[in-house]
């Protein structure tokens, strides 16, 4: 049975990723934090969206995303929800959500699933997750997992670097993507991994991976949607190609306008509103007597 038809934009289900893995054809995945960028997203077309735990870089200001919690994410599922009716809607589990106890870590994807709107979560971690995925799935969640560059690490990395660097560590992810699947994930992120590891990984699996930074081989790819249109700041990533300036559009906006206000050509007699004939100004100011 097809899942997707692109002509035809049916809701995509967690089942569609693997039906377009096993006809070759390609998904797409990006961030949304909100109503109007989910809306955005969603008509576009995208397939998945991922309300990223990368909004406490982008969108909070944090510089990391460790302090994102998880009303804020459960908040911005809800928004995303609201605004998308045909991709599949993913919402990450922020730092501290899943870390202490199994039955912490359900209930709080729970709370993303019943309360967010979110149809299917997404943790990081490699071997040291397997048992924790095999329990959310056994608890009718279905489980994106992340491995590579888990920026939620970052401190313990020291720092955003390519992964799998070394055989023993290409050893490790591809075991892990593996066991992963084993422990029924329905999909596998592989963030800043070398291509030829990722291919691998692509090729072993019958789960989807989504690359982000991991070459061409994946089954999908995944990208914040900040880094995409140029609504950040700050020096990007390699695998980034960014399609637009939003920053330069809102800037050049935001100029014009002050502009326009400054010299009193804003607003202009079309954008304000005329007083209706029956409205007797003299007794209105008659108010103003006593002062
Ligand atoms: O939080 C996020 O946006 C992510 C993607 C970069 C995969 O985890």
């Amino acid at each position: 049975m097809a899942y997707l038809k692109p002509d035809k934009p049916e809701k995509v289900y967690v089942p569609a990723l693997r039906a377009a893995k096993e006809r070759g054809e390609k998904l797409v995945c990006l961030t949304a934090y909100d109503y109007p960028t989910a809306r955005i997203v969603d008509e576009a077309g995208v397939d998945m969206i991922l309300v990223g735990d990368s909004m406490g870089n982008v969108i909070h200001g944090y510089g990391n995303t460790i302090p994102v919690s998880l009303e804020e994410i459960l908040s911005a599922t809800k928004a995303v929800k609201r605004g998308s009716s045909r991709a599949l809607i993913i919402a990450d589990m922020p730092y501290g959500s899943y870390h202490t106890g199994d039955n912490r870590a359900v209930r709080n994807a729970l709370k993303l699933m019943k309360y967010g709107g979110a149809e299917a979560i997404k943790l990081e971690g490699g071997r040291n997750r397997v048992d924790l995925v095999r329990r959310l799935v056994n608890e009718e969640i279905p489980v994106m997992a992340h491995i590579g560059l888990t920026p939620q690490s970052v401190h313990k990395l020291g720092g955003y670097r390519v992964q799998g660097k070394t055989t023993e560590a290409a050893k490790i992810l591809i075991e892990d993507a593996k066991r992963l699947e084993d422990a029924g994930a329905f999909a596998v992120v592989l963030e800043l991994v070398p291509r030829e590891i990722a291919e691998i990984v692509t090729n072993e699996l019958t789960i989807s991976t989504i690359g982000i930074g991991a070459g061409s081989a994946c089954d999908a790819q995944v990208l914040v949607l900040h880094d995409l249109i140029g609504f950040t700041f700050g020096r990007q990533p390699r695998f980034v190609r960014q399609y637009a300036n939003v920053s330069g559009v809102i800037t050049e906006a935001i100029t014009k306008w002050m502009d326009d206000v400054r010299t009193g050509e804003y607003p202009a007699e079309a954008e304000s509103y005329a007083l209706p004939e029956d409205v007797d100004l003299e007794k209105a100011k008659s108010v103003l007597e006593p002062f």
